[in-house]
C-alpha cells in the first residue's frame, strides 16, 4: 500500500487535484494507493508535555487520542508515500505541520529506528497564490524526512500557473514510486 497524505480543507482545490493524480499514477503502475486527508480528521497540535518531552520520546507514542497513532501504523506498513501540502505563508499548512511535528517527535528517536526509516517519499507543495514560498515549503518537508529517517525522492512545486504540467509530473512520480525508478543511494 502506498500512502498519500494531503492537508487542505478545499475538496476541489489544488492539493486535492495533486492527491488524485498521485493516486492515479500509483494505481496505473499496479500499486494500491490510499489517500488520507488529515484536514478532515481529528488532529491536534503538540502539547509540549513535561519539560519538553513526553511519551513521544519514552514510548514513541503521543498522549493525545486522535488520528496520529493510526497514521504512524499506516506509515510503518506502507511501501512508499506522498506528502502533499498547500503552501501557507511559505510553509506547509498548519494541519500538515501538526502532523509533521508530532510524528517526528514520536519517530525520530524510536528504539530500533523510525517507522518511516527507509521509506521513499515524494514531496509536493501546492501554492495557489503567487507561488512564493513553494521552495521554502519543500525545504521544510525535506528536513522532516531526514529527521524521521525517510528518503525524500521527488520535490515538486505546483502553482496555478504550471498546474497542468506539474500534475503530469506528480502522476509520473506516483508511477515511478511503484516502479522504483528513483535514487537508491550512492
Ligand atoms: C493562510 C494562507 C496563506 C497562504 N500563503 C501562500 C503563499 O505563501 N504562497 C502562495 O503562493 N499561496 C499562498 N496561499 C494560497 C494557497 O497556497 C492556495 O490557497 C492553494 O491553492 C492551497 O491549496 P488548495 O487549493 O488545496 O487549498 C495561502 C493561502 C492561505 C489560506
Amino acid at each position: 500500500m502506498y500512502l498519500i497524505i494531503t492537508a487542505s480543507p478545499n475538496k476541489d482545490g489544488l492539493t486535492a487535484a495533486c492527491g488524485k493524480v498521485a493516486y492515479n499514477g500509483i494505481e496505473s503502475a499496479g500499486g494500491v494507493a490510499e489517500i488520507i486527508d488529515i484536514s478532515e480528521l481529528k488532529l491536534n497540535p503538540c502539547m509540549i508535555c513535561g519539560d519538553g518531552w513526553g511519551t513521544c520520546i519514552s514510548k514513541a507514542e503521543c498522549v493525545i487520542d486522535d488520528c496520529l497513532a493510526g497514521i504512524q501504523e499506516k506509515i510503518r506498513d506502507c511501501e512508499g508515500m506522498f506528502l502533499i501540502t498547500p503552501v501557507y505563508f511559505g510553509q506547509p499548512s498548519e494541519r500538515m505541520k501538526y502532523f509533521c511535528d508530532r510524528f517526528r517527535r514520536c519517530e525520530a528517536f524510536r528504539k530500533g529506528g523510525s517507522w518511516a526509516r527507509g521509506k521513499n517519499i515524494n514531496l509536493v507543495a501546492a501554492a495557489g497564490g503567487s507561488g512564493n514560498g513553494t521552495a521554502t515549503t519543500l525545504v521544510e518537508l525535506e528536513n522532516w524526512c531526514r529527521h524521521v529517517q525517510a528518503i525524500p525522492q521527488e520535490r515538486i512545486g505546483i502553482t496555478r500557473f504550471n498546474r497542468s504540467y506539474a500534475l503530469s509530473v506528480i502522476e509520473d512520480a506516483g508511477r515511478r514510486l511503484v516502479k522504483r525508478e528513483f535514487f537508491k543511494g550512492f
